[in-house]
């Protein structure tokens, strides 16, 4: 085995590992509890009800998460591919941006998915 195999192996047991920990701690929550502090409430609110304080001169307004016509009109996917690709991907407005990051970060946007389905409940 070559140094640098031995060292791609090394690498994706580490990944394995991590994402493993990250499950048990609840770290991909955690990360997405913080990301839709920093990211998202300055548009869709601190309680996910599209009244953050961008909102109010944005047309149309960010998504009021609290909507029950809303969260039955979109599936865990589609909200997936709106979070990581932005509005545009998804057919709503462009001014919902992308987070190109999350790309490779399933579980935090399932986190992340779970926390908009919460609000609906
Ligand atoms: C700059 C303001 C802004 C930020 C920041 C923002 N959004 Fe949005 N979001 C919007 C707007 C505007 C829409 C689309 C409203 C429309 O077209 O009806 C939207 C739509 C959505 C939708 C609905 C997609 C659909 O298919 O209906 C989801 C889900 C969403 N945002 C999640 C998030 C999450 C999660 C974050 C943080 C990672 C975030 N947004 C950050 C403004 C924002």
């Amino acid at each position: 085995m070559s140094a640098a195999v031995a060292l791609a192996a090394g690498g994706i047991a580490l990944a394995v590992i991590s994402s493993a920990i990250a499950e048990a701690s609840g770290g991909a929550h955690t990360e997405a509890a913080s990301i839709i502090s920093d990211r998202c409430t300055v548009c869709h609110g601190d309680n996910g009800d599209g009244q953050g304080p961008s909102a109010a001169s944005m047309n149309p307004r960010p998504i009021n998460f609290h909507d029950p016509k809303w969260q039955k009109s979109v599936s865990d996917q589609t909200i997936a591919k709106a979070i990581v690709y932005g509005g545009s991907a998804v057919g709503v407005s462009a001014a919902m941006p992308a987070n190109p990051d999350l790309v490779n970060q399933p579980n935090v946007v399932a986190a992340i998915v779970k926390q908009i389905r919460a609000w609906g409940n």
